[in-house]
């Protein structure tokens, strides 16, 4: 191991944050993270931290059970941050396994603020020295970083899964031509070919499918995409699927956002299953039916270690050939 290890968490994902811990075998780290008088946030990391290398993890998202917002979990996530490094963390990294504001990456309108770079500029000022992350929604965010960051893949452990089951006939979907590259990756796993649906953007909550290019009729889809926010994209996309002849349509998504409606569209879909990770907490009500649950947690507590211990990450997805 290198130096002391010390992982600590906001209220944005502590399920995940002790299954990180229980696979690292050591403890999260005491810290209060609590509201302060007027809605402030207010940190106490509560044991030493100096000259330890310090993860903080806090997914930039909501926990409806804590009622805590995307901008609570950044705020928690920064002054968390700045704690430890008034500490005399020897290293602060801060674990984001859901970059939240992702889609705010450039300005594609006049007059919009390129929210995702702003957030890399308010964890490094935070003090944060490295950053650790999972399926980035588009990978140039990194470069909005002047630290090192290191992004995971989660199809290790999301596209082991459909590998097992060993489904016949299968074609992989990319939802939107943003997919292709992760899509293409999970074709590649499965031995199956690619299809690709043309889907058009109108607004933040309206999408339109315009066409599914590729062979899929007679065939098992699996849709491979980063998020599921109101469930539009995916569900859309499952009926063209449907309409084109596809047999069973499976789905896998990282990031589990499930803003409304998006878990009564999927339970109402076409889809047979949804298979998403725990990056952001699944509330209880939509993991009854077609929405199953896997975790990332090995995968990040083994980047952890490797980063403590200074040997490769990347190493880790030497089998996924998912291109940058
Ligand atoms: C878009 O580029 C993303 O990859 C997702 O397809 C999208 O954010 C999903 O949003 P929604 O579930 O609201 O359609």
């Amino acid at each position: 191991m290198g130096y002391d290890l010390k992982i600590f968490s906001g209220n944005a994902n502590r399920p995940l944050a002790k299954d990180i811990s229980r696979a690292l075998d050591t403890r999260l780290a005491e810290a209060t993270v609590t509201g302060f008088s007027g809605g402030e946030t207010h940190v106490q990391i509560d044991e030493n931290v100096r000259g330890c290398d310090v993860f903080i993890i806090q997914p930039i998202c909501t926990n409806q059970k804590k009622g805590i917002s995307p901008n609570d979990a950044l705020m928690e996530l920064l002054v968390l941050i700045d704690a430890a490094r008034r500490a005399s963390a020897r290293r602060i990294t801060a674990v984001v396994p859901y970059y939240g504001y992702a889609r705010q990456d450039r300005k594609d309108r006049p007059r919009v603020p390129i929210t995702a770079k702003l957030i890399a500029n308010m964890i490094y000022t935070a003090g944060a020295r490295r950053v650790l992350t999972l399926d980035l929604h588009a990978n140039q965010i990194q470069g909005f970083f002047d630290i090192p960051v290191d992004h995971l893949y989660s199809i290790n452990i999301l596209g082991e899964y459909f590998k097992r089951k060993n489904l016949e006939d299968l074609v992989v979907v990319a939802p939107d031509v943003g997919g292709i590259k992760m899509a293409r990756a999970y074709a590649e796993l499965l031995g199956a070919p690619l299809a690709i649906v043309d889907k058009r953007r109108w607004s933040g909550q309206l999408t339109e499918v315009m066409n599914v290019i590729g062979e899929v009729k007679d065939k098992n889809a699996v849709i491979v995409d980063d998020i599921i926010s109101t469930g539009g994209s995916l569900t859309k996309a499952a009926a063209a699927l449907k309409d084109k002849g596809a047999c069973e349509i499976r789905a896998t998504i990282v990031h589990p956002v499930l803003a409304d409606p998006a878990v009564e569209y999927v339970e109402n879909s076409v889809l047979t299953e949804l298979v998403v990770s725990n990056s952001i907490p699944v509330p209880k009500r939509a993991r009854n039916g077609k929405i199953k649950v896997l975790s990332v947690a090995p995968i990040l507590a083994e980047s952890i270690r490797r980063i403590n211990n200074d040997e490769s990450v990347s190493d880790l997805f030497a089998n996924a050939k998912v291109e940058g």
